[in-house]
């Protein structure tokens, strides 16, 4: 089959999954079985490409149907058959305010209520974003207009983003390797709200720089691409991740030591010589990436933020030691959650008389970006970027 079409499915259906379940359901005599939860994907599956593509409904339901004797499940033929024969007389996608919030919105309740609180006027938009279809976005190592113009050549059509001086944006998603520039890294493929994270950091050369959750290694690379001689250690707690961030370094033709570890024991991998700068890119909700990482809506769940916050808290903790005084901590999220952000910044600060808070030395960040008590959030749009939260700290002399 089609790679980019099991894409297509796999994504469309996942973004569209809360209102294809609702609809789904309502065909249902009883709840789909936890064994039989493949078959009720499949539906899913089905009612997705009625939905949402131009496959045509026969083809659709028939081909869901037959996938059941892959699944061994020849007895769903009917139920599969039934259901999705019902469905194709449904509008799947017209707004309709008699539907349950969830299904709505296509979030889930807990996502929609802490989305509600933390963004009482943006909420709605922040909801249309996670929705939609991501543009694929590159940075570019070069002068842009170059890029722009050897993508015009190769009959790409791309246009310049207008929040980081390297963005582009594609008019239509197109396999990496066609991209000219892209296998010998002047192109990469990096959301333009990222790419925000390495200047920001404003490394110098010569100086030493912790990228302390590095993989896959985007921002690894724009870092090293941007200071090439600063001395970058680029850690991360998982060892498949680390490849990636390997592979990224080698393709962008840049330098960096890449090490398995976990930031919240530099006892096992830190040589004791302070950092000037630190990166932590905290691992966290991704809210501010749905429409990128659909799946996040139902992978999550409502105690996620509170445990992220607890190891983004002891990540900073852990780490702080580790910068030289004067030395800066650039630390950033793609959630959208204060108590992510924020919240943790603020506990943070009260722990720690040695750190300050900087403003964010970014004018057009300031101009598109939502302060917050501590740093500033960029909430993801339609067709640009995506969520981004920024707080710049430095180690100053404790003086308590
Ligand atoms: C948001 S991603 C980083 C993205 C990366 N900076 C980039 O630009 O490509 C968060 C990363 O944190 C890593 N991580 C999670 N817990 C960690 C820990 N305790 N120590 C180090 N890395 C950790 C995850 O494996 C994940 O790769």
């Amino acid at each position: 089959m089609d790679e980019a079409f099991v894409r297509e499915l796999c994504f469309g259906t996942a973004r569209h999954a809360l209102r294809l379940d609702h609809e789904v359901r309502r065909h249902l005599r009883q709840p789909p079985r936890k064994r039989d939860l493949d078959v009720h994907a499949l539906l899913l599956l089905g009612a997705y490409q009625l939905g949402h593509t131009e496959v045509p409904n026969h083809a659709a339901v028939h081909a869901t149907v037959a996938a059941s004797a892959a699944l061994g499940k020849g007895w769903a033929r009917g139920l599969l058959n039934a259901v999705l024969r019902k469905l194709t007389a449904t509008n799947l996608t017209a707004d309709d305010a008699e539907l349950p919030p969830a299904a709505r919105w296509n979030h889930p309740d807990w996502l929609l209520k802490r989305l509600q609180h933390d963004w009482p006027d943006d909420w709605p938009a922040v909801v249309a974003a996670g929705n939609a279809r991501p543009p694929m976005t590159l940075r570019s190592r070069r002068k842009r207009s170059l890029a722009l113009t050897a993508l015009a050549d190769a009959g790409i059509a791309a246009h310049a983003g207008t929040l980081s001086a390297s963005a582009i944006y594609l008019e239509a998603p197109r396999p990496v390797a066609e991209l000219p520039g892209f296998a010998d890294g002047d192109l990469s493929v990096q959301d333009e709200g990222a790419q925000l994270a390495a200047p920001l950091l404003g490394a110098a050369p010569g100086e030493r720089i912790l990228d302390a959750c590095a993989a896959p290694g985007g921002k690894t690379l724009h870092l090293a691409q941007m200071e090439p001689a600063a001395s970058i250690l680029a850690l991360d707690v998982d060892p498949r991740r680390c490849e990636r961030v390997r592979e990224n370094l080698v393709r962008g033709g840049a330098t960096a030591e890449v090490r398995v570890g976990d930031g919240r024991r530099p006892g096992d991998w830190w040589d004791g010589r302070a950092f000037d700068r630190i990166l932590l890119d905290a691992p966290c909700s991704a809210t501010g990436i749905l429409r990128r990482q659909p799946d996040i809506r139902l992978l999550r769940d409502a105690s996620d933020p509170s445990e992220l916050a607890r190891l983004q808290g002891e990540l900073l903790h852990r780490l702080w030691p580790l910068l030289r005084n004067g030395g800066r901590l650039l630390y950033c999220t793609c959630s959208v959650l204060g108590e992510e952000n924020e919240d943790v910044i603020g506990t943070f600060l009260e722990q720690h008389a040695d750190a300050a808070c900087l403003s964010l030395d970014s004018g057009i960040l300031q101009e598109r970006g939502h302060p917050r008590r501590f740093g500033t959030q960029l909430l993801p749009t339609a067709t640009e970027h995506d969520g981004f939260y920024f707080v710049l700290l430095e180690r100053r002399q404790d003086e308590s």
